[in-house]
């Protein structure tokens, strides 16, 4: 009996040794000292025996069972040195390795200019605006004073979709959303893209961007435009930058002007930029017309507005004398690269 035991106790031992994952290890404990485990029921076959067999036995078995359990915690440890070793072995890290640098994502130019132009007219007391670029025949043209027959509709060639959508042409449809909201005094920009159908070149693209600018109060006139005007551009050029207004129409603006600068590449004497005129043409603007505020319900004896629509693309270009509008949506990380 007793050698017996001691073969099993080899056994079990020799297995255990030869075990490679905790879950092997676990299988053998429940082989040998789970409840039918075989050293366990040799425990519970002592009963039968004579008192002092049982008592040298039982001893025997409990060492037994003590040495394997302990063989197998100290199993355990070694199966996890052996983890870390082959962990060290494969993933090791070379802390003497150079880095490797990480690409830097950035602005587009676009969104650069647009988040200048939101600070300086923020720091006016201007509000952001948005609106969607799916837009319906009513905010694009019908509420802007350009009624369905009306030939400045040709102005501005349309994505139609279904049902009457388009792709707004213009940021001026968030006027219309704006006055339908909130109620004068009010100012505010609303910067986003435009989609027009057009065949595209060197400066036609047909997806482009422009901040709108609506003022609508008390008294609000062409002074008021006119120093809006002067603060942006002083702000974005860095400099007093000389501006004139010519006669320019559209239907939702009465007056309506052109906004000329003054060139900033020949400082007005004259060059191919300018078209030796010494003026850049710059941005369309003007009073709100009666007819647009009253649409909104507005009382225009006693309200008035300015709006201003400003090409972003076109600003960009100036700014960094970049002579193809198509470069903007192109992806070429060779163009995004130098912003
Ligand atoms: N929405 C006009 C366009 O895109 C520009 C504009 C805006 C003109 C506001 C006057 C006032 O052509």
């Amino acid at each position: 009996m007793e050698e017996n035991l001691l073969n099993l106790k080899n056994k079990a031992i020799e297995s255990i040794r030869l075990s490679k994952s905790k879950e092997e290890v676990n299988q053998l404990r429940i082989k040998y000292l789970g409840k039918k485990g075989e050293i366990t029921s040799i425990l519970k076959t002592l009963g039968s025996l004579q008192a002092e067999e049982r008592a040298s036995l039982g001893k025997l078995i409990n060492q037994i069972k003590n040495e394997v359990e302990e063989f197998i915690n100290k199993r355990f440890e070694e199966i996890d040195e052996e983890v870390y070793e082959k962990i060290k072995e494969t993933e090791w890290i070379d802390i003497t390795a150079p880095g490797k640098s990480i690409l830097r994502g950035r602005l587009h130019p676009i969104t650069q200019i647009q988040y200048e132009i939101e600070d300086i007219f923020k720091s006016m007391g201007f509000s952001i605006f948005e609106g969607p670029e799916l837009e319906d025949d009513y905010h694009n043209f019908e509420a802007l004073n350009i009624p369905f027959d009306h030939p400045a509709r040709d102005m501005q060639d349309t994505f139609w979709l279904e049902n009457d959508y388009l792709l707004r042409t213009h940021t001026s449809s968030v006027q219309i959303r704006t006055l339908e909201t909130l109620k004068p005094p009010l100012q505010g920009i609303s910067p986003g893209r435009v989609f027009r159908y057009e065949a595209t070149d060197a400066s036609h693209e047909n997806t482009f961007y422009q901040v709108e600018g609506l003022m609508v109060g008390k008294d609000i006139s062409v002074a008021n435009l006119i120093y809006v005007m002067k603060v942006l551009l002083k702000e974005i050029f860095k400099k007093e930058v000389k501006i004139r207004l010519r006669p320019g129409f559209f239907p939702f603006v009465e007056p309506g002007f052109e906004l000329d600068i003054n060139c900033l590449i020949c400082n007005g004497k004259g060059c191919s930029v300018c078209k030796h005129t010494g003026w850049v043409e710059l941005l369309p603007c003007g009073l709100v017309h009666p007819n647009v505020l009253k649409m909104q319900g507005i009382d225009t004896e006693k309200y008035s507005g300015f709006a201003f629509g400003l090409g972003l693309n076109r600003l960009v270009m100036m700014r960094y004398g970049i002579d193809d509008i198509r470069h903007f949506l192109s992806s070429d990380l060779r163009f995004l690269e130098q912003f």
